[in-house]
């Protein structure tokens, strides 16, 4: 291990402009014009994997290629990890708002600002270096390991339950590790016990035969945007509930453990507030803040579009209006359930002279972690010693569909260890990544695997 520290200490600048090469990659996975540069990104990240001491192939599904490494040197006896990660992005957009181009990574204040360097790409490729370090400096490790990187979870994963379902044999493992997550604050380590699921929908309301003038129609034709506005309304209570029947149904109480760890965690709202230059929150009534971020389910809109956006004014009654709106999931809540029960919501709804179309998107399941001790005691060691502050458990409102697969087609468990940082930008404008939780989390993780074995 002393020698796996220094390894890494001695070669991070190699590692960091490596990175930086992995990020110049814009591998957009939702968009076909950048089919080619997410491809790119596969084959970089396999010749990395190879030149670290793993075998490495890149492997076509139907749509993005998946990545898999592999280093079986502990033999068959040794204990065998599956790291998981994934090296598609999201689309940069709105360009404008970015301070330094998206695909062009900027050292800014310890930190690299560009896409993918939090989500997925810095923290994959960190598990990448802590296995070149391990396997350089010691020669072996302890455990055997597979690396399945994928180019499609930003899209929903379309490919990777089958792909894990043809492939279980050769990806049977002991224990998932997953690394696509936040720390709980900066220098506050965590292990998540929890992950919400997703159910996301398109809302088509149609009108008149089409745009229409809005004083020579408006009154008697009935307005598609604002039929869509009382339709979006009607989705919560005064509450902040979901006011769609049913849907509570197959929600489950959280244990008082949990609860109880929840509440001890810091948590300064009025920090959280300003951060977020927002005067107030809302949410569902009677939870706290990270409740509502971690066990209950919400429902948001995602975009809206109807009628005239430009500039100036256009008199205009909108033919057609439509909204993308999509719901956090908490255990046992399924996303298949969710469709029927928003169907049958929208038709009690919709005012007469519109219809509505509901069309469903991806879903996901959410996650709870069957937390094993062992487990928890390997990464919350590791975390410690790396960051000389013990790991707290917490929850996450995000979601990674595929972990609930894992778990149930190679009937293994998944561990969650995070180290991007809150208010990193995933997903928005200036996404960065902390160098010093790059640096201290390759230890960490070289750490884990020692301790996994
Ligand atoms: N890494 C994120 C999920 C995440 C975000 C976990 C923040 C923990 C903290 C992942 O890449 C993601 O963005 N997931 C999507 C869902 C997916 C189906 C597009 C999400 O949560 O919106
Ligand atoms: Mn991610
Ligand atoms: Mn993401």
């Amino acid at each position: 291990m002393p020698d796996t520290l220094t390894f890494i200490e001695q070669n991070l600048g190699r590692f960091r402009s490596e990175l930086y090469d992995f990020l110049r990659i814009p591998s957009v996975s939702a968009k076909s014009e950048h089919d080619g540069d997410t491809r790119a990104a596969a084959e970089w990240l396999a010749e990395k994997l190879a030149s670290a001491g793993l075998t490495s192939e890149v492997i076509d599904t139907e749509g993005h290629p998946v990545v898999l490494g592999e280093w079986r040197g502990a033999g068959p006896a040794a204990p065998t990890v599956l790291i998981y990660g994934h090296y598609d992005v999201q689309p940069p957009e709105p360009l404008e708002l970015w301070t330094s181009p998206p695909f062009e990574p900027t050292e800014r204040n310890g930190r690299v600002y560009a896409r993918g360097s939090a989500d997925d790409k810095g923290q994959l490729y960190m598990h990448a270096k802590a296995l070149e370090a391990c396997l350089a400096a010691d020669g072996t490790l302890p455990i055997n390991v597979i690396v399945l990187a994928e180019g499609e979870e930003e899209v929903g994963s379309p490919n990777l339950v089958p792909f894990v379902e043809q492939n279980a044999a050769r990806l049977a493992c002991d224990v998932v590790v997953i690394s696509d997550s936040n720390m709980y604050a900066e220098g506050m380590p965590s292990v998540l016990f929890s992950l919400r699921g997703l159910a996301y929908f398109e809302i088509h309301v149609k009108g008149a035969r089409g745009d229409l003038h809005s004083g020579q129609f408006g009154g008697p034709v009935v307005n598609p945007g604002n039929a869509l506005a009382k339709i979006i309304a009607s989705l919560h209570d005064a509450d902040g509930r979901i006011a769609i029947d049913g849907f509570y149904d197959d929600v489950v109480e959280w244990d008082e453990e949990t609860r109880e760890q929840i509440r001890s965690l810091p948590f300064d709202i009025d920090a959280y507030r300003k951060e977020l230059e927002v005067d107030a929150l809302g949410g569902e009534k009677g939870w706290s803040t990270l409740e509502k971020l971690w066990i209950r389910p919400t429902c948001d809109v995602n975009g809206i579009l109807s009628g005239y956006t430009g500039e100036g004014a256009k008199t205009v009654l909108p033919g057609r209006a439509m909204a993308k709106v999509s719901f956090r999931l908490v255990p046992n809540q399924h996303p298949d359930r969710v469709k029927p029960l928003l169907e049958a919501h929208l038709g009690k709804v919709t005012p007469a002279g519109v219809t509505v179309e509901l069309v469903e998107l991806h879903g996901g399941r959410p996650w709870k972690a069957k937390v094993e001790q062992r487990l928890m005691d390997a990464a919350s060691s590791a975390l410690e010693e790396a960051y000389g502050a013990p790991a707290v458990l917490q929850g996450e409102g995000g979601s990674i569909p595929i972990v609930v697969d894992f778990e149930e087609k190679l009937k293994a468990p998944a561990l969650l260890v995070g180290f991007a940082l809150p208010g990193c930008n995933l997903h928005a404008p200036d996404e960065w990544f902390s160098l010093d939780s790059f640096e201290k989390g390759i230890g960490a993780l070289a750490r884990l695997y020692g301790r996994l074995g």
